[in-house]
């Protein structure tokens, strides 16, 4: 053993004050924005910052349609409803993933059926969607977690040989890229999340991305009330079916404008700090970095390691490991804690499936019958439940300086593990 573990009164390995914990960043060019937004006449969805908005989202999306809404998961229901999705209906999703990935499925009254992860993406396994397909299934929904995209050949192959249509949910992974293309590119709608914590954060807000005329205007039936809206933005206030209210509003859009500004140069900071801590965690044995796997471009929303004492020939449970590690950690001044503690069919919502009342949507007519989330076989998702964690402020402005010292903290715990583990 060599110094004190901070645990134990030592000095932490991250001096306190070092890590700056407050995201996003904000600059005078944002206040300048919301300002300006306020001095228009419209502070609705009609504001042109909105408009403006989602010119430059389509633009740098590479989209051809492209509506905002208030939230990720606004946009994740739209996407459900624009291809097509009707009661009873099946759509194949990750064990893995937000709440609202599935739950936007059960806000269109269809069904969500879960596969295992891969465990090197963390999101589905494509290979299990095969398996998954009943005469109910319509679509595939597939996340692209923590800033790093699916293995997304295989699912538009599994996708195209039952002819399922592809939902991306990209909440978590603006500007990833597979083989050089973006995430939301590739399937038949996106959605993406403005959320307080994402790599593009407005506070809250969302984009709904397609390049499929048909799938857009189903979509902007559920934006505004059901109405027709036109890709000019002229509406005819009629209702043709279910409507939400999705839009979002000229303050956030400006928000949205200056930080998206910015996107780039923050997504840089993420991969430049994530790439230089896993060449230094993947030198410590009981911890596995991140992968990026080759063709694949990391945007590192979140950086998530994995614990693992067998690898250290420890006879200990995982949890119990993580448990430990992390106690020790976070006093030194790292922090770390896991974002998602159980699998997406364990929740209460799909134990009891009851959505609204009255069992449904499982109980209604359209729905199979024998759908169950009891004891679901998915190993790779529990292993990974056990051993994850999320190191925390990869974002600007920390820089190299955080990350040798969280590197330190990591060598400080882990050649300490006798006295951190006792
Ligand atoms: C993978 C994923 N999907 C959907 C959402 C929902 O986004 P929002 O919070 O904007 O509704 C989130 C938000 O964290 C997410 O991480």
């Amino acid at each position: 053993m060599s110094e004190a573990l901070a645990l134990h009164g030592g000095d932490p390995a991250v001096p306190e004050g070092l890590v700056d914990t407050r995201w996003p960043v904000i600059d005078d060019a944002d206040r300048e924005a919301v300002v300006r937004a306020l001095e228009w006449p419209s502070h609705t969805a009609g504001s042109p910052e909105v408009k403006a908005l989602v010119e430059e989202w389509s633009a740098w999306q590479g989209a051809k349609y492209c509506l905002a809404t208030n939230s990720g998961t606004a946009a994740l229901h739209m996407a459900v409803a624009a291809v097509g999705i009707e009661p009873g209906d099946e759509v194949i999703t990750s064990a893995f993933s937000w709440t609202s990935t599935a739950t936007s499925v059960l806000h269109h009254n269809a069904i969500p059926i879960f596969v295992d992860i891969d465990p090197v993406t963390i999101s589905l396994d494509p290979k299990l969607i095969d398996d998954a397909v009943t005469d109910h299934t319509k679509a595939v929904i597939v996340p692209h977690l923590h800033g790093l995209s699916a293995n997304m050949d295989p699912v538009l192959e599994a996708c195209q040989c039952h002819g399922l249509r592809l939902i991306e949910d990209c909440c978590q992974s603006h500007g990833a890229k597979y083989r050089g293309k973006k995430v939301g590119t590739m399937g038949d709608v996106a959605a993406f999340s403005l959320n307080q914590n994402k790599n593009l954060a407005a506070g809250e807000g969302g984009f709904l991305t397609t390049d499929d005329e048909e799938v857009y205007e189903k979509a902007a039936r559920l934006w505004q009330f059901g109405e027709v809206r036109r890709p000019d933005g002229t509406r005819d206030m009629n209702a043709h079916g279910m409507g939400w209210m999705y839009r979002t509003a000229g303050l956030p859009a400006s928000f949205a404008r200056s930080q998206l500004t910015k996107l780039e140069g923050n997504t840089r900071v993420f991969q430049e700090n994530a790439r230089f801590l896993s060449a230094a965690l993947a030198e410590i044995p009981g911890v596995e970095p991140p992968a990026e796997p080759e063709g694949y471009e990391h945007v590192y929303y979140n950086y998530a390691v994995r614990f693992q004492p067998q690898q250290l020939g420890l006879e200990m449970d995982a949890r119990t490991f993580r448990e430990k590690v992390s106690e020790a950690l976070n006093a030194e001044g790292v922090k770390v804690a896991p974002w998602w503690n159980i699998a997406l069919p364990d929740m209460v919502l799909f134990q009891n499936k009851d959505g609204y009342g009255k069992g449904c949507p499982w109980s209604c007519p359209h729905t199979r019958q024998d759908i169950s989330y009891e004891n679901l076989d998915l190993p790779e998702t529990r292993r990974w439940l056990d051993e994850y964690s999320l190191v925390r402020h990869l974002h600007a402005p920390n820089d190299l300086q955080v990350m040798k010292a969280y590197v330190a903290a990591f060598d400080k715990v882990f050649s300490n593990l006798d006295v951190v583990l006792a």
